[in-house]
C-alpha cells in the first residue's frame, strides 16, 4: 500500500495533472524499436531489440550521444537467463507532471515530471515467460529498471549477475572511487576512463574492513564530463531489496556493466515475483548546475506510507565527538582492558581517567548547545563496550542500552530537557547487524524512555553474519529493517558505513542522512584533498543527504599537540560554506565548543544558517573546482549562500535574482581574508554587511582552498542607514 503524506496528497491536489496516455500495442503491430523523448525534447531513448532477441537502449542529449546502444539483461543461477531470446508482447507508455512536497528537503515542492515507456518481454524457449523494463525519462535524465511480474512460470529465482550496459561515447573526465563491496570511504580520482587501470592500486588506499573488487570497477554515484561538454552522473535509485551496484569499466571501449555485490556464499540477489530491480539512473545536461539540481533520483523513489511525519524534524547539532579524534584528552572507552564481555561488572574496569561521555562533561555541551541555539548533542561512548569495539569480528560489542558508570542516562537527559535540548543517540553496531536486530526494539524502547528522538548508527568493522557485505541485499534490508522499525518508535536515524543512498529517504523520511563518504573524521586521518568537497555534491550526495560533519574552526591540527603534522584542507570560511553547499537536515558544528569561543563573529553564521529549505538555486558548479549555492530557509526571509573552490583560487559571480524584487536587504559577507588559504593562515577572515537588492551581482575572491559563505534578511531603513550598496 502506498499512503502518501498530508503534504503529498495537498500538493498532489493542486498541481497534478496526470495524463495518462496509454497506448496499448498489439505484439503483431509492434515495430522493432520505441523511441521517447523528454518532456522538453533534448533527450531521446531508444529501445530496440537487437539479434537474437538481446535488449538494447541508446540515449541522446540535444542529439549527442550519451549512452551508444547498451544491452541489457540479468544472468540467473542454476537456470535460464533473461538475456536473449526475447519479443517484445507488449509496448506502454504514458506521461505524467505531478508535485509532491518533501517532508525534510533542499525544496518545498518537487516537480516530477516525465515519459514513460514500459515494453514487456516474453522468452518463447522459457514457456513464454515475460519481463518488463520501464523507462522513465525526464528533462534531466533517464530512469529504468526490470520488473519480475508474478506469473505462474516464474516465481523464485537467484541473480547470479545483472547485465546492464553503459557505452560512453568516448573517453570521459570521470570523478571515481574505488569499486568495494564494503566502503565507500575513499578518496576521490579524476581521471579519463582509460586512465583508471593504471591509477586504481594508488586509489585503493588502505580503510577499515574494505573489499576492493577484483574486477576493474568504480563505485556509483559516478560522476563523467564528455569532452564536448556533457555532464553525466551514473547511479541508481530505490535500492531495496536488492543488492548495491558497482560499474565494472572496460577502459578500453568506455564501456561501464552493472556488478551487484555478492552475498557470503556468492549470489547476488534472491528473487521472489513480483520483483523488481532499483532504477537504474543517467542524469545529464550540459550544465554542471542543472546535474545538482537534479531531483530525478528522489522523483523515482516512492512516496512514504507514514501516516503522521510531524515528528521528524531537521536538526543543527553538537557533539562529544571531534575531541576523541584530535584532542587526545578524551576517548570513548572507560576502562583500559582490552579484552570485556557484555554482562561483566563494567564498574570494576580500571578507568583510563580519559573517558568523554561523562555526566559532567555532557552537561558542559549541553549548557553550550542551549546558550548558542543548537537543538541537540551526540554523545558518543556512553554505553559499555568500547574497550575492544574494533577490529575483533565479535558479535556481541554493544547492547545499547548500559550506560558506563559514570554516565548517568536520567541525569543527563533531564538536565538536557530542561534547557531545550535533545540528546542524540549513538548505535554503532561494530558491523555485527544480527546482533543489533536481536536488541533492536530493546534499544529504541529505551531510547523512548529516557526522551531520546534520534539516533546516530555506526558499522565500522567486518559485517555479522559472516561473509555478508555492508553493500549486499543482507545488509541492504538490515538498513531498511531500522528505519522502519525506528519510525514505529518514532525515532530518527542518521547512518555511518551504511550502502550509499539512493534517494529513499523520500519513502523513509525518518532516515534523515548518512555518511557513507569520506567526511570530516578523515581530516583527522591524514587530510581530505581541497577538491574533496567539489567532488561529492556530483557524487554521493546526488543519492541523499550527508551527515558530512562540517564546522572545524581549529584547522591546524598541531595546536592540540598530540603528534603529527596534520591540518584541516580548508579555510575556516570555506567550513562555514559547507552549511550550504553540503546539503543536509540534519548538521553537525563538529567542533570542540572552545575553539567556537575564540571566534565568536564567524561562529554566528553556523546559529544562524538554516538545515531546512524552501528552495535552492545552483549558481555555479564545476566538478573538482568549485560549487556556488544559494538557499531560502524554510518558512522565512532568511536566504544563505555558500561557495567553495578547490586548491585553486577563483572569482565567484554571485546574483541575487532569488531576492523579492523592489526590497533592500542586509547581506553579512564571511570571507578569507587576503593572504588565507587551506594552508597558510586558514583562520583569517573579514565579515562585512553590505546592501543588496534582487539585481546585486557580487564578484566575490575566494583564496585556494577558500570559501564564502553570506547570510541575507530583510532590512529596516534604519539597519540599512550607513552600509554600502553593492
Ligand atoms: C565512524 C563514524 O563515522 C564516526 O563518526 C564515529 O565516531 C566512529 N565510527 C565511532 O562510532
Ligand atoms: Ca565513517
Amino acid at each position: 500500500m502506498n499512503f502518501k503524506t498530508q503534504n503529498e496528497i495537498g500538493s498532489s491536489r493542486i498541481r497534478r495533472n496526470l495524463m495518462a496516455m496509454l497506448l496499448v500495442c498489439c505484439s503483431c503491430f509492434l515495430a522493432k524499436a520505441q523511441t521517447i523523448a523528454s518532456p522538453n525534447k533534448n533527450l531521446s531513448l531508444q529501445f530496440e531489440l537487437k539479434a537474437n532477441g538481446v535488449p538494447s537502449y541508446q540515449l541522446t542529449y540535444k542529439g549527442k550521444p550519451v549512452i551508444k546502444p547498451s544491452t541489457l539483461g540479468l544472468e540467473i543461477k542454476d537456470g535460464a537467463s533473461f538475456m536473449e531470446g526475447f519479443s517484445v508482447t507488449n509496448t506502454e507508455q504514458k506521461s505524467v507532471d505531478e508535485s509532491w512536497n518533501p517532508v525534510l528537503g533542499e525544496q518545498k515542492t518537487i516537480r516530477n515530471k516525465y515519459n514513460e515507456l514500459v515494453v514487456t518481454l516474453a522468452q518463447a524457449k522459457n514457456n513464454n515467460r515475460y519481463i518488463r523494463i520501464r523507462f522513465r525519462l525526464f528533462d534531466d535524465g533517464l530512469g529504468f529498471r526490470y520488473e519480475f511480474p508474478k506469473q505462474e512460470q516464474l516465481n523464485y529465482f537467484i541473480i547470479k549477475e545483472e547485465h546492464t550496459e553503459f557505452q560512453l561515447a568516448g573517453n570521459h573526465k570521470i570523478f571515481w572511487i574505488p569499486g568495494d563491496y564494503d566502503t565507500n570511504e575513499y578518496a576521490y580520482t579524476t581521471s579519463k576512463i582509460s586512465e583508471i587501470p593504471s591509477l586504481m592500486k594508488k586509489a585503493t588506499v588502505e580503510i577499515n574492513s574494505q573489499w576492493p573488487i577484483k574486477e576493474l570497477a568504480v563505485q556509483t554515484p559516478s560522476m563523467m564530463k564528455s569532452d564536448d561538454g556533457l555532464y553525466i552522473n551514473i547511479h541508481e535509485a530505490a535500492l531495496v531489496n536488492y543488492p548495491a551496484m558497482s560499474l565494472q569499466v572496460d577502459a578500453t571501449t568506455f564501456k561501464m556493466s552493472s556488478h551487484l555485490t555478492p552475498d557470503a556464499v556468492g549470489n547476488k540477489g534472491y528473487m521472489q515475483t513480483d520483483a523488481q530491480t532499483p532504477w537504474r539512473t543517467i542524469v545529464v545536461s550540459d550544465k554542471a548546475t542543472e546535474i545538482l539540481a537534479s531531483k530525478l533520483i528522489l522523483n523515482l523513489n516512492e512516496p512514504t506510507s507514514y501516516k503522521d511525519v510531524s515528528w521528524i524534524k531537521p536538526v543543527k547539532y553538537i557533539g562529544i565527538w571531534w575531541e576523541y579524534f584530535v584532542a587526545g584528552k578524551s576517548t570513548w572507552a572507560y576502562g583500559k582492558e582490552n579484552n570485556v564481555k557484555l554482562g561483566q561488572d563494567f564498574s570494576k574496569l580500571t578507568p583510563n581517567g580519559k573517558h568523554g561521555a561523562t555526566t559532567e562533561h555532557a552537561k558542559e555541551y549541553i549548557d553550550f548547545a542551549a546558550a548558542n541555539g543548537f537543538d541537540a548533542l551526540l554523545i558518543e561512548g556512553w554505553n559499555v563496550g568500547w574497550e575492544d569495539w574494533i577490529n575483533n569480528w565479535k558479535e556481541e560489542v554493544f547492547d545499547f542500552t548500559t550506560a558506563y558508570p559514570d554516565f548517568d542516562v536520567k541525569a543527563v537527559h533531564e538536565y538536557a530537557a530542561a534547557k531545550g535540548i535533545k540528546i542524540i543517540m549513538h548505535h554503532e553496531t561494530s558491523g555485527a547487524a544480527t546482533n543489533y536486530e536481536r536488541r533492536l526494539d530493546r534499544a529504541f524502547e529505551f531510547m523512548n524512555a529516557n526522551g531520546y528522538d534520534a539516533v546516530k548508527t555506526g558499522y565500522v568493522g567486518k559485517i555479522i553474519p559472516r561473509g555478508e557485505h555492508h553493500d549486499g541485499q543482507w545488509m541492504v534490508n538490515h538498513y531498511i529493517h531500522v528505519a522502519e522499525r525506528a519510525a514505529d518508535y518514532k525515532i530518527m536515524i542518521d547512518s555511518h558505513e551504511a550502502v550509499r543512498p539512493t534517494g529513499l529517504n523520500r519513502t523513509y523520511p525518518n532516515w534523515i542522512a548518512q555518511e557513507s563518504a569520506r567526511g570530516t573524521e578523515f581530516e583527522a586521518m591524514g587530510g581530505l584533498n581541497p577538491d574533496h568537497t567539489t567532488i561529492l555534491p556530483f557524487t554521493r550526495l546526488m543519492g541523499g543527504p550527508m551527515d558530512f560533519t562540517p564546522g572545524i574552526f581549529q584547522t591546524d591540527l598541531t595546536y592540540y599537540k598530540t603528534g603529527g603534522n596534520q591540518r584541516v584542507n580548508t579555510t575556516l570560511v570555506k567550513q562555514l560554506a559547507y552549511y550550504v553547499t553540503m546539503y543536509s537536515p540534519l548538521q553537525m558544528a563538529a567542533d570542540i565548543p572552545s575553539n567556537y569561543t575564540r571566534f565568536p563573529d564567524a561562529f554566528q553564521f553556523i546559529k544562524d544558517v538554516a538545515v531546512d529549505w524552501d528552495n535552492s538555486y545552483i549558481l555555479e558548479a564545476e566538478p573538482g573546482d568549485y560549487i556556488t549555492i544559494a538557499r531560502k530557509a524554510k518558512g522565512k526571509d532568511a536566504w544563505f549562500v555558500g561557495g567553495i573552490t578547490d586548491e585553486n583560487a577563483r572569482t565567484a559571480t554571485i546574483v541575487f535574482d532569488y531576492l523579492p524584487a523592489g526590497k533592500k536587504y542586509i547581506a553579512t559577507i564571511y570571507a578569507d581574508a587576503k593572504d588565507a588559504s587551506w594552508n597558510q593562515n586558514p583562520q583569517k577572515y573579514t565579515i562585512s554587511k553590505v546592501v543588496v537588492t534582487a539585481k546585486t551581482v557580487l564578484k566575490q575572491y575566494i583564496e585556494p582552498g577558500g570559501g564564502v559563505a553570506i547570510s541575507i534578511k530583510e532590512a529596516t531603513a534604519a539597519e540599512i542607514k550607513g552600509l554600502k550598496k553593492i
